[in-house]
């Protein structure tokens, strides 16, 4: 009885100091910019809920900073204006935040042979480089964590490694790029695409070149990133359709709406017979479902598994706050973890399926000064490749004195669109063609 009561009382001081005892991080971040500033003023502001909820001190060593940045004064930080002498401080974690992909490796790949553990938000240095790092790192003993490189603080790489690891997961889609989200959004209120831009990039959610998410390539290293988490596809993936968003204009929202869609970009990963089905372009969705009512700059995600059917994830995509929240959580990993965490593991002989071979509905929006003519032609153009035509409609432009005419087709294989292209547009009544694909469900 009494060894057990000592047995009792032993364990309770073992929890209690196991509770108490707080960890501690050295850190340096490397970058000055909106997303490390970010993470700098969070660590001081929200210091106590990373304490008392990580159970986690984070010690700022050194900041590698090219320049100034006016809008943050880093106190007695230690500044290197060369990066690359971050890695010489007694730091336990290199935070690199600099972006862009051959620099960024460089660094990565030197902190992990200097043994340091490496947090990173960059998702086009993972995509284009996640092997050769992942392997180094391994080789070296020390961790990579990424959450932050998709949909910045909205957890989804844990989540997908961690708490869903005894799910079979067969897909992945959502809208993985807030800037495109916030433009896409905002036009459906009736804003026009370059001030919403503008707009996106002053509050700090578009790439410092915003062509990266307005022509769907961030979406796709993020997607790139969990597919490859989820299915071992590999990095940089061979066969990848991308299409951004900046096709799309606000006449479009209005006959998706009068159809029951709205448009968004969606990024998919899904598995596909034995293949993997890895695409990212804008899509047409039904109005009412979960992805369509995601506003701003809010990224959304639905994994399909076999336990726990759809799971829904959403929240901010990108930004200051939202992307240290993702970095201050790969720290609390990092510090209350022993073993080797996630590994983007590609070499698992997994095919992609040839985009050409898998078949969409379509919207196709035509304009054309010679209407009932065109549409014939138009149809007959359909005809001849066996497409059915759910609907065609037209809609008189008095002030343009052209009309629009609008069509939805059934499925037709994604190899068929060129020849329509062409066709259409080498109708003499036929001034522009644009299509966008419909998404089942
Ligand atoms: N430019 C990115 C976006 C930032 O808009 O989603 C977060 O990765």
């Amino acid at each position: 009885m009494v060894s057990y009561i000592l047995a009792i009382f032993l364990l309770k001081i073992y929890l209690i100091n196991l509770r108490v005892k707080m960890k501690k991080l050295k850190i340096g971040i490397c970058g000055w910019g909106n997303v490390a500033t970010g993470l700098f003023n969070t660590i001081e502001n929200n210091n106590k809920f990373i304490k008392s909820n990580g159970n986690l001190e984070i010690e700022i060593v050194v900041i590698g900073a090219r320049r100034d940045n006016p809008k943050c004064d880093p106190g007695a930080v230690k500044i290197e204006r060369d990066i690359f002498d971050v890695i010489d401080h007694d730091i336990d974690v290199v935070v690199e935040l600099i972006g862009g992909v051959d620099v960024a490796r460089d660094l990565i790949l030197k902190s992990i042979n200097k043994k340091k553990h490496v947090v990173t938000a960059n998702k086009a240095v993972l995509f284009h480089h996640g092997d050769e790092i992942f392997k180094e790192a391994n080789s070296n003993g020390v961790k990579i964590l990424f959450e932050s490189s998709v949909c910045a603080g909205t957890p989804i790489i844990k989540l997908l490694t961690e708490e869903l690891s005894a799910n079979k997961v067969t897909k992945i889609a959502g809208m993985l790029n807030g800037t495109s989200n916030f433009i896409l959004s905002n036009m459906e209120e009736g804003s026009d695409f370059k001030p919403t831009l503008e707009l996106a990039q002053k509050e700090g959610y578009a790439e410092p070149d915003p062509t990266f998410d307005i022509e769907g390539m961030d979406a796709a290293h993020k997607i790139g990133i969990l597919s490859s988490l989820a299915f071992g596809t590999p990095l940089p993936p061979d066969d990848f359709y991308i299409e951004g968003i900046s096709k799309i204009e606000k006449i479009d929202f209005k006959y998706a709406k009068d159809m029951g869609f709205t448009i968004k970009h969606l990024a998919v990963s899904k598995l596909n017979q034995d293949k993997i089905e890895l695409r990212a372009h804008p899509v047409l969705i039904k109005k009412d479902s979960y992805l369509a009512n995601l506003k701003s700059v809010r990224n959304g995600i639905e994994v399909e598994t076999d336990l726990l059917g759809t799971l829904h994830i959403a929240g901010s995509g990108a930004g200051q706050e939202s992307t240290a929240s993702g970095v201050i959580s790969d720290l609390v990993n990092l510090a209350n973890s022993n073993d080797n965490i996630l590994e983007l593991d590609s070499n698992r002989n997994i095919e992609l399926v040839d985009f050409m071979s898998l078949s969409f509905q379509y919207y196709f929006y035509i304009e054309s000064n010679i209407t009932p003519e065109a549409v014939e032609k138009i149809t007959s153009i359909f005809a001849k490749k066996k497409i059915a035509l759910e609907s065609i409609a037209h809609k008189e432009d008095s002030k343009e004195n052209i009309s629009h005419i609008i069509v939805i087709t059934d499925l037709f294989l994604e190899r068929e669109l060129q020849y329509l292209y062409e066709n259409i547009l080498n109708l003499e009544s036929v001034n522009k063609i644009r299509s966008i694909r419909i998404e089942s469900n």
